[in-house]
Parts: structure tokens; C-alpha cells; sequence
């Protein structure tokens, strides 16, 4: 059996099953924005399907059956849900605006409670320090104390989620230098002339750096995820001296 027929006889599965009513029509996604939640952390392209006539727990179970959801917003008076492929940042479980009501698919093996974000679209567990370290050393060693390592992101799909995923966050609580940059650790040093990755591969064509950089890869052998206000760098790979104070971001895979 070819894939997408072994797809086309899933999806009339779950609609013979949930008697569901898909609907990814972007009107009428629009005429439903959430005017609290809208346009803060999220677009329009993580909407992935809304499920009529289903209790809460059926939204759940279909988010679970939907590789890209994360989370659900749930509907108790209209008996409606709405899926989501990327979570809504710094939004409270259980937050509800016009009787849509916010809530997160289980944690799974990202310890969402212990302030990782699993970002299913492209499977990445990250967690963004809330605090400065004053070199890469410290930096891993913080990582490493919550059963991760500084992210690596050697594939086009981790390096393009790592940037979107940062696009998307309320940075506010990130303190920036006196230039306004905002800039985190990432898992790329320059060792034995090479730029290697804290998985210890060694980069690959896929590269996301910043203006002009590398530069000076004698004193600057790390590397971070950098964003300044003239978007010379937006989410982009800066190289810095080992010892910069940054904040890191961790991920566990
Ligand atoms: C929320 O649900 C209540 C009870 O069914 C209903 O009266 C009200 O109009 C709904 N509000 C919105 C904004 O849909
Ligand atoms: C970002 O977070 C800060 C601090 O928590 C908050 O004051 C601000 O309103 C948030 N920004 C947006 C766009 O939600
Ligand atoms: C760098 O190269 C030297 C000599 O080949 C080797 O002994 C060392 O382990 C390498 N260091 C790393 C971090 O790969
Ligand atoms: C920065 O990146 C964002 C998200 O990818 C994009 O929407 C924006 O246009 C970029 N800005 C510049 C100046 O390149």
C-alpha cells in the first residue's frame, strides 16, 4: 500500500470514527482570532484543524493523533476545538478568551514543567535561561545540570526552527547588552580549525551566521543566536569570545 493511500484511509478512519468536520478555511480562522492571544506568540500557520461536536478529552486525543500538534484550544459551550502545532509562549494552561479555553498536550519527554518548550513542528525541547553566565563553560555546566547540552543545530530543519522558534518568543525578559543585541549561547565553538557542534559533529554546509561572520576566529571561537535592533543579525549565528556574558539555550534530544 503507497503512503497516501495508507493516509487517505487514515483520515476517513478518524472521520468515520469522531463523525469530525475539518476545517482549515483561513477566513473563518480569522473571524475566530483570540484578540489576547493573537499576533503576540503565534501566526496563522500553526492553526492546523478545528474538530466540531467532540468533548474535551476527544480534542485531546486528536491533538495526540496529530504529529504536529501541541496544543488545543477548547470550546466547552460549542463543543468545538481548535489544533495547534506551536505552543502559545507564556500563556497560562487554562487561560480562556470568549469560551475558548487553552490547554497543553501532555509533556511526554520534554519536562515542560521544569521550563523546557517542545516545539513539535520541529521536535526540538529547548529551555531559554532566565539568567546571564559569564562564559560557555558555566553555560554547559547549566545545561548538563538539567539533563540537557547546548543546543546543536546542524540540519536545515533545526537551524531554520531554531530562528523561528526565537522569533516567536516574548524576549522581553532576556536582557540585552548596551547596544540592545539580545544574544544566547549556542553549541558551536571553533576547535582545531573547525566549527564544531556540542554533539560533536562537525557544521555542515547548513549555516545560519550573521553579517560578516565568522570574523576574528582567533579571539572569537563560540558562537550565539543573535538579534540586534538593525537586524544585521535576526536570529542569526554570531561569533563571540568564550567568555561573554550570555544567556544559553539548552535542549535535550
Ligand atoms: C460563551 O458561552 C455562553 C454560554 O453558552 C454564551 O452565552 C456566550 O454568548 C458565549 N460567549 C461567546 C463570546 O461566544
Ligand atoms: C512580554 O512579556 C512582558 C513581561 O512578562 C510583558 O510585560 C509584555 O506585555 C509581553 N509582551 C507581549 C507582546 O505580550
Ligand atoms: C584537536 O586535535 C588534536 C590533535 O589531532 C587532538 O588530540 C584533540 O583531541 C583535538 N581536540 C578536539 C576537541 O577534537
Ligand atoms: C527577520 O526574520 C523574521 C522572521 O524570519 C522576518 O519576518 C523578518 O522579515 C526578518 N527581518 C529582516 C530585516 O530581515
Amino acid at each position: 500500500m503507497k503512503i497516501v493511500d495508507a493516509f487517505v484511509i487514515f483520515l476517513l478512519a478518524c472521520a468515520l470514527t469522531y463523525n469530525v468536520f475539518e476545517s482549515t478555511n483561513s477566513l473563518e480562522y480569522s473571524a475566530a482570532h483570540f484578540p489576547v492571544l493573537d499576533n503576540l506568540f503565534i501566526d496563522d500557520q500553526f492553526f492546523l484543524k478545528e474538530v466540531q461536536h467532540v468533548s474535551k478529552i476527544e480534542c485531546s486525543i486528536s491533538c495526540s493523533r496529530e504529529a504536529k500538534c501541541v496544543c488545543f484550544f477548547y470550546n466547552y459551550p460549542a463543543r468545538k476545538c481548535r489544533l495547534h502545532s506551536s505552543r502559545f509562549y507564556n500563556v497560562q494552561e487554562g487561560t480562556s478568551v470568549s469560551n475558548w479555553t487553552y490547554y497543553m498536550l501532555g509533556e511526554g519527554w520534554c519536562p515542560v514543567h521544569d521550563g523546557f518548550i517542545h516545539e513539535r513542528s520541529y521536535n526540538m525541547c529547548i529551555h531559554i535561561s532566565s539568567g546571564n553566565f559569564d562564559d560557555i563553560y558555566t553555560a554547559r555546566s547549566y545545561c548538563q545540570s538539567k539533563g540537557a547540552a547546548v543546543i546543536s543545530a546542524n540540519t536545515q530543519l533545526r537551524a531554520t526552527g531554531l530562528s523561528n522558534i526565537m522569533s516567536k518568543m516574548n524576549t522581553t525578559y532576556i536582557e540585552f547588552n548596551d547596544k540592545g543585541y539580545y544574544q544566547l549561547y549556542i553549541g558551536l565553538e571553533y576547535v582545531n580549525n573547525t566549527w564544531t557542534w556540542d554533539d560533536g559533529s562537525v557544521i555542515s554546509s547548513v549555516q545560519n551566521w550573521g553579517k560578516n561572520d565568522p570574523d576574528d576566529i582567533i579571539n572569537h571561537v563560540c558562537a550565539t543566536i543573535c538579534k540586534t535592533p538593525d537586524s544585521s543579525w535576526n536570529w542569526t549565528w554570531n561569533n563571540v569570545r568564550c567568555t561573554a556574558v550570555m544567556h544559553v539555550i539548552c535542549e535535550i534530544v
